[in-house]
């Protein structure tokens, strides 16, 4: 079977394709770095896919002590059966380096804690207002050489802080060693959107405008904000999912199959839907609060920020024209899911089919990552009439999945930027969403538990309205035997 991996590296120099002899991760002591790369590193000592210095760096006057205390902590938190010699060996990886970002001191000790590793990797794990401070000190402390920077989203705050970025790291940096972060493109259950379309030939002659009447993606949350007041009110769910999650998704489901295995097939694809959307028209989307926003710590009593979005979107391509696209996000809603929809036309007469129509559903976690189509099928008896049934190919058990973060450092660390959103993408990304930043539309208040403002209604009513995740197993009758 071959894998896309070996062939984007086939035609590659070789600087791009060595991997890195060190990862640098600052913000080491932060929240991301503690609940999802420690354990990333972790799963990639386990499975030999790591054995370089790894140098955490901080504010704090710390030891290296501190940081293997804070990364076995943090792999004890994950639960389940610890494998102690993979702890061990990723311990022994690891080494501390203190300092303020403002200081070119920090950057001098970083420069000696690398020693004699040439190609450093050096993760921004910090938040997005110190980028380009600490990539233009790594530049000038000598220590980009070689290097290659992994960036955290977001990327930017809007389009002109994104070309911002994108221009002071394209100052250091070559884009073939920027590798930008959207974790969603790391997901198992987000890959396989792109294995179910393009690995079957079933699909292909109805994934268009002819058979397909919308797409509908659902990004709900159960929970809040979780103590983050600061940065969510920076951010909302606009910038926080949409312009990057959300639409990593609608790409992969709207994109035209990548031609060749190179390793910019996909990226060139995915920037292709992105062009073929209209920057967003504020009529075309509802922005809520849930309730109790604005008591959170860290949250001013008068914030603006939304919690949950909706919006529609249109695709201006041969492929998609017409079809509209529907993205709902947000906290406080009544479970936590993300599932796309999709709906096929209705067959056209009435007699057989009923009022249903076939649906794709793709649920792409947390939890159960499935694919189903609902289906109609004689209802058995004496009578001519359909009943709704479902096809479902689940994945109940996803523990030996490779966590996103797990496979997007490893393919950082090896050079494969093919996962990793590209300069041209991120700007035509922002380029969609721009127009709706800010406080271009009222903010509707919606109670914690419901699926947002009552507002958000009118975007889905001439698609039969939002699907209900909750309903998911409602609607399951099970596939008929086969005869
Ligand atoms: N946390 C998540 O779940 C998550 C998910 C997706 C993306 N991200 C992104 O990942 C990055 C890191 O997120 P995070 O949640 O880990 O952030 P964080 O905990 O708020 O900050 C990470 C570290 O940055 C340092 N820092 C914070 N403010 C600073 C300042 N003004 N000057 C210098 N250093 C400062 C702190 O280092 P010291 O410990 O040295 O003080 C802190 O430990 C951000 O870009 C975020 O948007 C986070």
């Amino acid at each position: 079977m071959p894998d896309l991996r070996q062939a984007c590296a086939t035609g590659r120099n070789t600087e791009e394709t060595m991997p890195a002899d060190a990862l640098v991760l600052f913000g080491a002591m932060g929240d991301l770095a503690y609940k999802k790369i420690f354990p990333a590193l972790y799963h990639m000592v386990r499975h030999s896919h790591l054995d370089v210095p790894v140098i955490g760096i901080a504010r704090a006057a710390r030891t290296d002590e501190h940081l293997k205390e804070r990364v076995r902590d943090s792999i004890q938190q994950q639960g389940g059966d610890i494998d102690q010699e993979a702890l061990a060996k990723l311990l022994n990886l690891l080494r501390y380096v203190g300092g303020d970002y403002e200081k070119p001191g920090t950057f001098a000790l970083l420069k000696k804690a690398l020693g004699s590793a040439s190609r450093p990797a050096h993760y921004l794990a910090i938040p997005p207002s110190l980028f380009m401070s600490v990539v233009e000190s790594l530049a000038k402390s000598n220590c980009m050489k070689n290097a290659r920077v992994i960036i955290e989203k977001p990327f930017g705050h809007d389009l002109a802080s994104a070309q911002q970025l994108n221009a002071a790291l394209h100052a250091v940096l070559p884009e073939s060693r920027i590798f930008r972060i959207d974790h969603y493109l790391g997901k198992e259950a987000v890959l396989n959107l792109l294995f179910f379309r393009f690995a079957n030939s079933f699909l292909e002659p109805i994934w268009n405008r002819n058979y397909i009447e919308s797409v509908q993606i659902t990004m709900a949350e159960k929970f809040g904000i979780e103590g983050r007041g600061k940065f969510y009110d920076d951010t909302g769910a606009i910038r926080d999912v949409v312009e990057n999650h959300m639409l990593q998704v609608v790409a992969f489901l709207a994109m035209e199959a990548p031609t060749g295995l190179h390793c910019e097939a996909i990226r060139d694809e995915q920037v292709k839907v992105f062009r073929a959307i209209p920057p967003l028209d504020p009529k075309n989307l509802v922005r809520g609060q849930f309730k109790g926003y604005k008591t959170e710590k860290g949250v001013p009593s008068d914030s603006k920020v939304e919690t949950f979005a909706a919006l529609r979107l249109e695709i201006q391509s041969w492929r998609w024209s017409g079809v509209p696209f529907l993205i709902r996000a947000g906290k406080c809603l009544p479970i936590t899911t993300t599932e796309v929809l999709v709906k096929l036309r209705k067959p056209p007469l009435d007699n057989l089919a009923g009022e249903s129509t076939n649906q794709f559903r793709f649920r792409l976690g947390p939890g159960e990552i499935s694919i189903s189509l609902s289906a109609r099928v004689k209802h058995p008896g004496e009578e001519l009439v359909s009943k709704p049934t479902q096809l479902s190919a689940v994945e109940d058990d996803t523990t030996d999945q490779v966590d996103a973060y797990e496979r997007l450092l490893g393919d950082a660390m090896r050079g494969d930027a093919m996962l990793f959103v590209r300069e041209d993408a991120v700007e035509a990304a922002w380029a969609i969403v721009d127009p709706i930043l800010g406080n271009t539309t009222p903010l509707e208040e919606y109670e914690p538990g419901s699926w947002g403002p009552h507002e958000a209604v009118r975007l889905a009513d001439d698609v039969g309205g939002w699907h209900d995740p909750e309903g998911r197993k409602k609607d399951t009758v099970a596939a008929p035997a086969a005869a």
